[in-house]
């Protein structure tokens, strides 16, 4: 039993934050965060949940695989900005939202690359026959936990979400050809939220000292983002002989537009090739890849057969790569 990826869906939240209005919040300029993260707008929620956008974003992805909702038997969410404190999960509240009762239901905590590591449960469950059609979404609020004081931080960050069904298939040709996820926790500290977990419960100094924001070590993890993807994404093509001509789309997380163009002129893309939606939605984490894959879609640039290249990195470190055939039925 192979994995294939039979649809894309993706939603986000109608509010455009410019870097006009940043300009207005924190000492920063459109021109600052223009040339160094290539971002013009975010899109931020206003009073959604990230599972209000993740069950849209599901929706559209049921929709268009042409599998009835009552067939999927396991919903996967990847987020860092849960509906809730530890429970329930985000895929919880999701499955309600769609009436999906009786069904697996869980999130995937490995921000960025979080749905990265949603495809590879999805194809683990698939092909070891414990699941047939699987909805994996990645949906993240994060403008609920970025501190809108911290210049460094809050310039980067969107809300959206991406969903995608997956489902069991005998036919070879639509198979996900290979999924990598890996991780390194002594660089725990360089992307982290630091307080109001149980390392740190939440009281009033971490409070005061802004602690449930996301504090980043931007320029250390940016060095690390870059290198770990060249190698990451090489290693994945070479291990499966594949060229870089054989690829139709590389869709790499959107973080900043220096490190998705470092790692495609390294691998010597055409420009063609790489998708870039880093301008309109800003670092949406786990939502970015689906999000951008769902922009192909709905611009009619997206065919059966058509080879995604994958990529994330983001906090913890974690990272991955995936290598995707667009199969609908
Ligand atoms: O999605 C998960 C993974 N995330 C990433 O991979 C993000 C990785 N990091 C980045 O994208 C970049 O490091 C940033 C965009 C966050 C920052 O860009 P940078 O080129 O690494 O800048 P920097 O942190 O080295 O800061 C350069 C200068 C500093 O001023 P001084 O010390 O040179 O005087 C900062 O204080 O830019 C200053 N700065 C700003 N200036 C205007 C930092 N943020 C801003 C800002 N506006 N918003």
């Amino acid at each position: 039993m192979y994995a294939a990826l039979r649809s894309i869906g993706a939603y986000v939240p109608p509010k455009i934050l410019t870097n006009k209005d940043l300009e207005q919040m924190v000492d920063t300029s459109d021109e600052w965060i223009t040339k160094r993260t290539g971002i013009k707008t975010r899109h931020i929620c206003e009073d959604e949940s990230t599972s209000d956008m993740g069950t849209k974003a599901a929706l559209k992805a049921i929709e268009r695989s042409g599998i009835p909702k009552d067939a999927i038997d396991m919903i996967v969410c990847a987020t860092i900005s849960p509906d809730y404190f530890c429970m329930p999960s985000t895929a919880c509240m999701i499955a309600k939202k769609l009436d999906l009762s009786h069904v697996p239901a869980f999130d995937i905590s490995a921000a960025c690359t979080g749905f990265i590591y949603a495809l590879a449960t999805a194809k683990a469950f698939i092909e070891s026959k414990m699941a047939r059609n699987v909805l994996i979404i990645g949906a993240e609020r994060l403008s609920a936990i970025v501190d809108y004081s911290d210049r460094t931080t809050c310039i980067l960050f969107g809300d959206g979400a991406g969903a995608a069904i997956v489902s069991a298939t005998e036919d070879k040709q639509e198979a996900i050809v290979d999924v990598h996820i890996e991780a390194d926790g002594k660089y725990y500290d360089y992307l982290i939220t630091p307080g109001c977990g149980t390392n740190k419960p939440c009281d009033e100094e971490t409070l005061k000292r802004r602690e449930c924001f996301i504090h980043m070590k931007g320029n250390e993890t940016f060095k690390v983002a870059v290198k770990t993807l060249t190698s990451d994404v090489r290693d994945i093509l070479e291990k499966n002989g594949i060229g870089t001509e054989d690829i139709a789309y590389f869709v790499p997380h959107q973080a900043n537009y220096r490190i998705l163009s470092a790692v495609a002129s390294a691998l010597k893309l055409k420009e063609e090739q790489v998708v870039v939606t880093v301008d309109k939605y800003g670092n949406t984490s786990s939502a970015s890849i689906p999000m951008a894959i769902n922009d192909l879609y709905e611009a009619g640039k997206l065919s059966k057969g058509d080879l995604l290249l994958l990529d994330a990195f983001g906090g913890g470190f974690t990272w991955g790569s995936a290598l995707v055939p667009f199969a609908p039925l």
